[in-house]
């Protein structure tokens, strides 16, 4: 049962001055007591969050290199298969999963530093 009193968690994930070098980072966050990859991106100003699970199979999009985008660094792309992802929407737009969404995390900045918000962890 979900304690609707307990306050969001919050994670530091990065901050915007290392985002501004690299647009991308790479974290583990805990969820129902189990482990998950996500990864945060600064992209056209904006800072977005999402689980690094390729929905076509679900293993990591980068090869733990911390790769995600194209090389016009305009899409996310997985490693593995090539399904392009749209960075502000999270979806699949061409490849084996097209329609379908990487799972959006919610992020917030404050600070210059950008955190994971998680409700009833
Ligand atoms: S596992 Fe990502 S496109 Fe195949």
């Amino acid at each position: 049962m979900t304690d609707v009193n307990r306050a969001p968690a919050r994670q530091w994930l990065a901050s915007l001055e290392n985002l501004g070098r690299h647009p991308t980072a790479k974290f583990t966050f805990k969820r129902d007591g189990i482990n998950h990859d996500g990864f945060v991106i600064l992209f056209e100003g904006r800072v977005f969050g999402y689980e690094n699970r390729c929905r076509h199979i679900p293993i990591t999009i980068d090869y733990g290199d911390n790769r995600f985008f194209t090389g016009d660094g305009k899409s996310l792309v997985c490693q593995t298969h090539g399904a392009m992802y749209d960075p502000v929407t999270g979806l699949c737009f061409q490849g084996p999963c097209k329609g379908s969404s990487l799972f959006p995390l919610k992020v917030e900045v404050e600070d210059g530093n950008v955190y994971l918000v998680q409700d009833g962890v």
